[in-house]
């Protein structure tokens, strides 16, 4: 018998795309969905739960892996509670409200440990018990809704269907917003309606309301919001005193044009304003001006959690210069800036560094250099410009992780300590890899649960040099 025989022998039967299979639950994944097995071929299926026996129908069937839409619980996990919001598993925003704070802070620890085992001598790394998000709801400080025209002629604010994209939910209320959010929204879509405003049209390219953005400060409990229109059909009075009636906390409202094809919400040109355009936020004894443009860590309280931790990782005594690798608006190195001689910033971003100065100016700061650029030209530029040794290093690129010529050029400075922090712990644990290939140790890793109810969770890393 050929090895491919033998191969199709032992390998488990794949099911059909379309076929209703009967699956056995019993693990969570990155990415949210729930791992599954039906005769030992593996199935990944959104909103079931470790324990849960269900029906599931199969959208695609792989070599080795399938994935499919929960049709019918036979027999229910036993940690399974009742979400709270009524469009869970329409909305997409949250993964595991199905299941109780505790069992999803275990499934990131253990998701974690996973990434980790799965690299060369991963299973020795020391893995931290997961930090806790200081509030397990409420805890984003910036919201996007977008509005639409139902067929039924009926104008909504919400988000995009996950299954479906052009589709806009009708949202009321989201859990994991701050409850002023909802009386800004309701107020934004009764207005809508009082003018007789239409929505924007994705297809033809017309109509006026667009996207709303509201934006909050926990430091001072206010909030900024921008609304976002497709042409000037527009009474933006009139709008903003009717937000600014239904929730006094709101300290500033702009109007901007938004007429491109993108769905990013940004403004082309602003219109007009009222009241504050920016706010003011404290991380510890640090205060950062936010703009409804500018980047924040989405969870305020929990990022000062994270950047407690990125410090201590760095063992830093105020001798050493720190460079803040992707540093955005620069809020990680100003963090550290007391406790370091030096520290420098790079950031694709020009917006981000124009606020990463401002910011480092706001808290009396003398010892910061911000730089913009893509990190493969900016660092070398960086580097000639400030001579010298880096002797600590923070890197905390975007979701996909480094691209590996940077990671190559920021391991070659040889920097003592490196904090790694990583919002996807599959590709920290990929990039883990060169960086202990040149002489890197992994001391610790700490999991830290920045986006509870998603399957969300941030990583640190802390890395040393070997002798
Ligand atoms: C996860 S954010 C880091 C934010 C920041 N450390 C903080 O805590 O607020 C990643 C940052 O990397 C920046 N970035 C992405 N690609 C880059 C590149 N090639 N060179 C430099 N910065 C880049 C993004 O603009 C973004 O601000």
């Amino acid at each position: 018998m050929t090895s491919n025989a033998t191969d199709q022998q032992q390998r488990p039967p794949r099911p059909k795309k379309g076929e209703a299979v009967e699956v056995a639950f019993d693990a969570l994944a990155f990415g949210g969905a729930a791992l599954g097995r039906r005769e030992g071929f593996v199935i990944f299926t959104k909103y079931a739960a470790p324990g849960d026996r269900a029906k599931v129908r199969i959208h695609h069937a792989k070599k080795n892996y399938g994935e499919g839409e929960l049709v019918e619980l036979l027999q229910p996990s036993p940690d399974r509670i009742a979400p709270v919001c009524p469009l869970f598993t329409h909305c997409g925003g949250c993964s595991w409200q199905h299941l109780p704070i505790e069992v999803q802070r275990a499934w990131k620890e253990r998701i974690v440990r996973d990434s980790l085992r799965a690299i060369p001598g991963g299973e020795a790394i020391t893995l931290h018990p997961l930090v806790a998000s200081p509030d397990t709801w409420r805890y984003r400080n910036k919201m996007e809704f977008t509005f639409a025209r139902w067929p039924n002629g009926r104008l909504v604010a919400g988000f995009h269907r996950p299954d479906n994209w052009r589709e806009i939910l009708d949202v009321e209320k989201c859990w994991l917003a701050p409850e002023p959010v909802e009386r800004i929204l309701r107020a934004a879509v009764d207005e809508g309606v009082r003018q007789n405003l239409t929505a924007w049209n994705p297809k033809t390219h017309e109509g006026t309301l667009r996207q709303l953005v509201v934006r909050h400060s926990v430091a001072e409990d206010g909030f900024l919001a921008l609304i976002l229109t497709g042409d000037r059909a527009f009474d933006f009075g009139s709008f903003a005193d009717a937000l600014m009636r239904a929730e006094p906390r709101l300290k500033g409202i702009a109007w901007g044009l938004n007429a491109g094809q993108s769905d990013v919400a940004r403004a082309s040109d602003v219109l007009e304003t009222r009241g504050a355009d920016t706010l003011e936020e404290k991380l510890d004894d640090f205060t950062f001006r936010v703009s409804l443009a500018s980047f924040f860590q989405t969870n305020t309280r929990g990022a000062a959690k994270l950047y407690r931790i990125v410090r201590d990782s760095l063992e830093l005594t105020g001798k050493e210069r720190l460079l803040d690798a992707y540093c955005g608006t620069g809020t990680i190195g100003i963090f550290c800036a007391s406790g370091a001689r030096e520290v420098y910033g790079i950031e694709l971003v020009q917006d981000a560094i124009h606020d990463a100065r401002e910011n480092a100016a706001r808290n009396g700061l003398r010892n910061t250099m911000f730089m913009a650029g893509d990190m493969r030209l900016a660092l070398p530029a960086m580097m000639n410009a400030i001579e010298g040794r880096i002797d600590r290093l923070v890197v905390d690129p975007p979701r996909g992780g480094m691209e590996r010529k940077a990671l190559d050029q920021l391991l070659a400075l040889r920097a003592p300590r490196i904090a790694y922090v990583s919002c996807n712990p599959t590709t920290m644990a990929r990039d883990l890899v060169p960086a202990i290939e040149s002489g890197y140790a992994v001391e610790c890793v700490t999991p830290v649960d920045m986006f509870p109810q998603t399957y969300h969770v941030e990583c640190v890393a802390k890395l040393t040099l070997r002798q």
